[in-house]
């Protein structure tokens, strides 16, 4: 399987037909149609690959890169490439994306001047183990940005901050059946030399770039290379169980614990108190003005951090 998924994609800069995807595929109608509009304006290696390649220290990811101009969205692809056998680790990247997803069923902005960037997981978890990926996607993008003398925070659950303001956001989408998971897609947007000005209102204000921050170009290959070296190493605790550094990684870097913060939950009712903790689901662990201690789960929304 993997073989055809490698000769459907090395087609350089050919748009795939039906009659080719059906030739190699046993795939019925409506997944080869599902496939070919996800590949979209497919033009391989538009952000070189070789060159992502050349920094990375990884055993598997991004051993295999699958890098487009324009897909509808990368995590959506990476969805493809977990069907047809690709193996884990595979990363999608795309110069643009015509449908990016965003947390909440939100739309991602993403035309050129950022990172869009899917990685393909198959770990052996329960599903309730799920959002700890995340956490470590996080903490992997903090010390990719720290690296580069970029003082970056976590804001609860997974917004990537500078100096306050947005600059990567994370949307893992988990596969699974029954009591166990398929594969996990961990989708990685990083506002790199994005112009932040072209983004509506409401998203400029709480929105910057890495270009912004450091007032220079970014060089986007190096970020790619030294997030994915920091991915694998971070998800390889994870495999291991190794719950516990993660979530210390994660506290320390976070800017939510110790803030008084409000969410919004899902239906309307804002919860106010300060952040004492998350707990090793992930679970924001919040102290109400009365005293008690509540649960927050990520599908709840942080509106404001003190
Ligand atoms: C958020 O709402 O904060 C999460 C945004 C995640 C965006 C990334 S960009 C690459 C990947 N593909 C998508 O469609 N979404 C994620």
């Amino acid at each position: 399987m993997k073989k055809s998924m490698q000769k459907l994609l090395s087609k350089n800069k050919e748009k795939m037909s039906e009659k080719d995807a059906k030739g190699i595929f046993q795939i019925d109608e409506a997944e080869i149609a599902g496939f070919l509009k996800e590949i979209g304006n497919y033009e391989i290696d538009y952000i070189p690959s070789k060159e992502i390649k050349k920094g990375l220290t990884t055993e598997y990811v991004g051993k295999e890169i699958y890098s487009f101009h324009e897909v509808e969205s990368t995590n959506s692809v990476a969805k493809f490439l977990a069907k047809f056998g690709a193996p884990e680790g595979s990363v999608v990247l795309s110069e643009i994306q015509t449908k990016g997803k965003g947390r909440r069923g939100r739309k991602w902005e993403s035309p050129t001047g950022g990172i869009w960037l899917s990685i393909m997981l198959k770990p052996m978890i329960e599903p309730s183990k799920a959002p700890l990926i995340t956490l470590a996607t996080g903490v992997a993008v903090v010390k990719t940005l720290r690296g580069m003398n970029i003082d970056a925070r976590i804001k609860w659950p997974n917004d990537i901050l500078i100096n306050n303001k947005k600059v990567c956001g994370i949307l893992t989408e988990t596969n699974a059946k029954f009591n166990s998971v398929d594969h996990v897609i961990v989708g990685v947007g990083i506002d790199s030399n994005l112009d932040t000005n072209i983004l509506a209102d409401d998203l400029r204000e709480g929105t910057t770039s890495l270009r912004n921050e450091t007032q220079a170009d970014i060089e986007e290959t190096e970020i790619i290379s030294n997030f994915l070296n920091e991915f694998e190493e971070i998800y390889d605790l994870f495999k291991e169980k190794k719950f516990d550094e993660i979530l210390y990684d994660w506290r320390r870097m976070s800017q939510t614990i110790g803030s008084y913060v409000e969410i919004k939950q899902p239906l309307g009712k804002i919860l106010r108190g300060n952040a004492v903790g998350i707990n090793n689901q992930g679970v924001l662990i919040l102290e109400l003005d009365n005293g008690e201690l509540k649960k927050v789960i990520s599908g709840e929304y942080l509106i404001r951090e003190d």
